[in-house]
């Protein structure tokens, strides 16, 4: 291994995390951040990460989607890359680390490395991809589920935004053209694959530690319920003779919250956080309602009993309430597990950093999710106060942010060795 002085510009690294957060339709000022994907804003994103990458010199390639790598070539430039990187999509009102800090940070990384005089064997690849949060399509990490073979090709240009329009379309207006079968990288094309991630919980910062080592990524899975009653005037019909799609919608989503709360597992995580309501009248019963339900586990059996149960009080609220309930399941994915060589990669790495770290499981998911699928996948996370993130307050130091590149940047180093 050469030996290297890793010393992470922070001041520059924080600059451009603050630059990247001021590109945002937010409503709020930055830290508060939306950029949702295949906006206009997310497209002034993509320029501001370009003219980052050219400015260090890194190959930069887009494929048919905007997945965007970056690379560093290595004396070996045949040899499978190792991979970094996240996303810079961002749900609304959110914060400006999650996902940045991997994509940033893997920038930073790749030039304290510059800085330290090191050589890649391998090249070192940092990638932004497209849409990891599920906001526009339904579905998270479209990416890297096209990257791994993860999604039919079908079903991903079919899927439709709010707008009604479809993946194809809203991304070859955006300016991406190409086969989608062309996004699929090969199985061996990375040797290796790390990202860099807030933890996006609070076991870190309760501990006092520097560093997550994630040893496995929960299982998610995402749901659309549609109920179907019948609306009508707010002062004409009388309660007796109502079928409110939304009083029915809400009493399935307060037994989706009774069935996680009395699940077994403290891992079981349910959440409807998004509902439409038609007509969306003050004076006029609501006939149809949309709802989402994520829902996750780190044992993807309990998960899909809980989602059976949750149907089957589905269908009795509906027959209760003469109402019609559809559902439809959107992503249904198994959980991931790190490499162990790659855990012990970044353990060997943590150490030559001197910083404190600990293993841990992600309950959020990542594309490395999908990642792990064609290649040996490891996760580093870094600590973020209280365990806030999707909020505008979330929060990471400058040193903890820099603690998260050193590490990352002696993986890359030691990986793109092997
Ligand atoms: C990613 O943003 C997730 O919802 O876990
Ligand atoms: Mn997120
Ligand atoms: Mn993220």
């Amino acid at each position: 291994m050469q030996s290297l002085n890793i010393e992470v510009n922070t001041d520059e690294l924080i600059g451009r995390l603050r630059k990247l957060a001021s590109i945002s339709d937010c409503s709020e000022p930055p830290p508060a951040v939306t950029r949702v994907v295949f906006s206009k804003t997310d497209l002034a994103a993509r320029k501001y990460l370009q003219s980052l990458y050219e400015a260090a010199g890194l190959e930069v390639r887009v494929d048919a989607i905007g997945n965007t790598f970056a690379r560093w070539v290595g004396t070996e430039p045949n040899e499978s890359a190792v991979g970094t990187g996240s996303h810079t999509d961002a749900i609304p009102h959110s914060g400006m680390y999650d996902g940045t800090v991997g994509v940033l940070g893997g920038l930073e990384a790749i030039l304290s490395l510059k800085r330290a005089g090191f050589i890649p064997r391998r090249s070192i690849e940092v990638v932004m991809f497209t849409s990891e949060e599920p906001t526009r399509f339904g579905i998270g990490c479209t990416g890297s589920r096209a990257m791994a073979n993860a999604i039919t090709l079908e079903k991903l240009a079919n899927l439709v935004d709010d707008a009604g329009d479809n993946y194809d379309v809203v991304r070859t207006r955006a300016g991406f053209s190409g086969t989608f079968e062309s996004v699929r990288l090969r199985e061996d094309y990375y040797h290796a694959w790390v990202e860099l991630h807030i933890e996006q919980g609070p076991e870190l910062e309760a501990s006092s530690l520097d560093i997550g080592v994630v040893t496995a990524i929960a299982a998610p899975a995402t749901y659309s319920f549609e109920v179907i009653g019948v609306g009508g005037h707010a002062g004409a019909v009388l309660m007796p003779k109502r079928r409110d799609a939304l009083c029915s919608a809400a009493k399935i989503v307060l037994a989706i919250e009774y069935l996680a709360n009395k699940s077994f597992s403290p891992d079981l995580v349910a959440t409807v956080g998004h509902l439409q309501v038609h007509p969306g009248a003050i004076n006029s019963i609501p006939s149809q309602v949309r709802f989402s339900l994520d829902i996750r586990d780190t044992d993807m059996t309990n998960r899909d009993d809980v989602v059976a149960e949750a149907l089957a009080w589905a269908g009795r609220i509906a027959k209760q309430r003469e109402v019609e309930v559809r559902h439809q399941c959107l992503n249904s994915d198994p959980p991931a597990t790190s490499s162990p060589k790659i855990i012990d990669v970044v353990e060997a790495a943590c150490a030559c950093e001197n910083v404190t770290h600990q293993r841990m499981i992600s309950r959020a998911y990542h594309d490395s999710l999908f990642m792990a699928r064609i290649a040996p996948m490891g996760m580093i996370f870094i600590p973020c106060r209280a365990g806030v993130s999707h909020r505008p307050d979330e929060f990471s130091t400058p040193e903890q942010v820099a603690k998260g590149v050193a590490v990352l940047a002696r993986t890359l180093a030691s990986l793109a060795e092997s």
